[in-house]
C-alpha cells in the first residue's frame, strides 16, 4: 500500500469554474487542475511535455489547456491536439500525452488520485451530513508548516487545548478524563468519558443542562480525522479534516464543521466559521514552531499515556510509509487517564 493509492482533496467544487485553471502539489507531484468539455475536473501533470514549460500558467478554453510557451494545446486526457509551429503537418499522436491523474467530484470536493495502477480501489471520504437537512457545513482551508502526521495528531489532541486554546475551547482545571483508545483496520477511535462542561465560550450554549456529553474523535488512513460531539438532541457537531501531504514540510488542511444545532443553524454560522479558523489559527503556530525543532533536531518524542492515540496513528502511517497494509497490525484497546 502506498500513500499515492488514495484520493486527496485538490480544490473545492465551486473554486474550479468552467475557465479555471488551477495550480497544486499533492506528495511533491505539481498538478495542473481544470475543468473538460464535459464538465469534469481533470488532473494532469504540470509540465508541458513540449519544453517543460507549466500548463498551469496556460489558459482553458472550452475544456482544452493551452501552454503558455509555445502554444501547445492538451485535451481532458492529456493528449496534445494542436502544435501551432507544425501548421498543417500536425497530427495526432498517442506518444504525445502529458501524465494524467484519474479525479472525482464528491460532497463538494474534488479529489485526485496520483497512482496509476492502484493494487485496491479506495473511496474519498464520505463527509458526514454533508448537505443533509437540517444540518450546516462551514469549510476552511488552511496551510500548515508541517507534515500531515503531526497535522492529524493536533486535531484529534485533547491535552493541548487548554493551553493553546485557553477560554476558546477549554480552560486548564485538571479535570480528569477516561479514554478508551482503539486501533482497528487503518483507524484509531478515541472514545471519552467524564466530559461535562469544560468547552470555553461554547458550553453554555452547547450543553447549558450538564447533558452527558458523547465524544468521540477518530483518524482514518491515511489522512482523515474526525471530532464528533454529541450533546443533546440539535447539539451535534462533527469537525472532519482532510489533511493533504503538499511536501514534507506542508499540509493543506480542509476541514468541514458540520452541525446540527435546530433553530440556530443558520444564526450560528458566521460564529462558527469565525470561532474554528480562530482555533486553526492557534493551531497553525503552534505546528509551526513544532515543525521548526523537528525539522531541526529530529522526531525523538517522550510520550505519556494521553499519546497513545499518536503512536496509534503512527503505527499507520509508518505502516503505508514502509509500502505494507497497516490493516495486518494486530488490533488494540487500551483504557487511558489523562487530567485536562
Ligand atoms: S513548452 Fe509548452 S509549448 Fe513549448
Ligand atoms: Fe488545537
Amino acid at each position: 500500500m502506498k500513500f499515492e493509492n488514495f484520493w486527496y482533496v485538490v480544490a473545492l467544487s465551486k473554486q474550479l469554474k468552467s475557465n479555471t485553471v488551477l495550480q497544486r502539489t499533492v506528495l511533491d507531484e505539481w498538478l495542473v487542475i481544470f475543468r473538460g468539455d464535459d464538465g469534469k475536473p481533470v488532473a494532469l501533470r504540470d509540465r508541458c511535455i513540449h519544453r517543460n514549460s507549466r500548463l498551469s500558467q496556460g489558459n482553458v478554453c472550452q475544456g482544452k489547456i493551452q501552454c503558455p510557451y509555445h502554444g501547445w494545446v492538451y485535451d481532458k486526457t492529456g493528449k496534445v491536439i494542436a502544435v501551432p509551429c507544425e501548421g498543417e503537418n500536425f497530427q495526432v499522436t498517442e506518444a504525445r500525452r502529458a501524465l494524467r491523474y484519474d479525479t472525482r467530484e464528491q460532497d463538494g470536493y474534488i479529489y485526485v488520485r496520483l497512482a496509476q495502477n492502484p493494487t485496491e480501489e479506495f473511496e474519498p471520504f464520505p463527509m458526514p451530513f454533508y448537505q443533509q437537512p437540517g444540518w450546516e457545513t462551514v469549510r476552511v482551508i488552511n496551510r500548515f508548516c508541517n507534515n500531515v502526521t503531526n497535522c492529524v495528531e493536533n486535531f484529534i489532541d485533547i491535552p493541548h487545548t487548554a493551553s493553546v486554546h485557553p477560554g476558546v475551547f477549554r480552560t486548564p482545571r485538571q479535570q480528569q478524563l477516561e479514554m478508551t483508545v482503539e486501533r482497528r483496520s487503518g483507524c484509531v477511535i478515541a472514545q471519552y468519558r467524564n466530559e461535562t462542561n469544560n468547552l470555553g465560550w461554547f458550553t453554555r450554549f452547547l450543553n447549558n443542562t450538564g447533558y452527558k456529553i458523547r465524544h468521540t474523535d477518530s483518524f482514518h488512513m491515511p489522512n482523515i480525522t474526525s471530532v464528533e460531539y454529541d450533546m443533546k438532541p440539535h447539539r451535534r457537531l462533527f469537525i472532519t479534516s482532510q489533511s493533504v501531504p503538499e511536501a514534507e514540510d506542508s499540509t493543506l488542511v480542509y476541514t468541514d464543521v458540520t452541525f446540527n444545532y435546530g433553530v440556530w443553524n443558520k444564526f450560528a454560522k458566521l460564529f462558527v466559521h469565525w470561532t474554528a479558523q480562530y482555533i486553526i489559527h492557534q493551531d497553525v503556530k503552534a505546528l509551526g514552531i513544532q515543525w521548526e525543532a523537528i525539522n531541526k533536531y529530529g522526531r525523538q518524542f517522550s510520550n505519556t499515556p494521553a499519546d497513545t492515540i499518536h503512536v496509534f496513528v503512527e503505527s499507520i502511517r509508518n505502516k503505508i510509509a514502509a509500502g505494507e497494509d497497516p490493516r495486518t497490525l494486530p488490533d488494540k484497546s487500551v483504557d487511558v487517564k489523562f487530567w485536562v
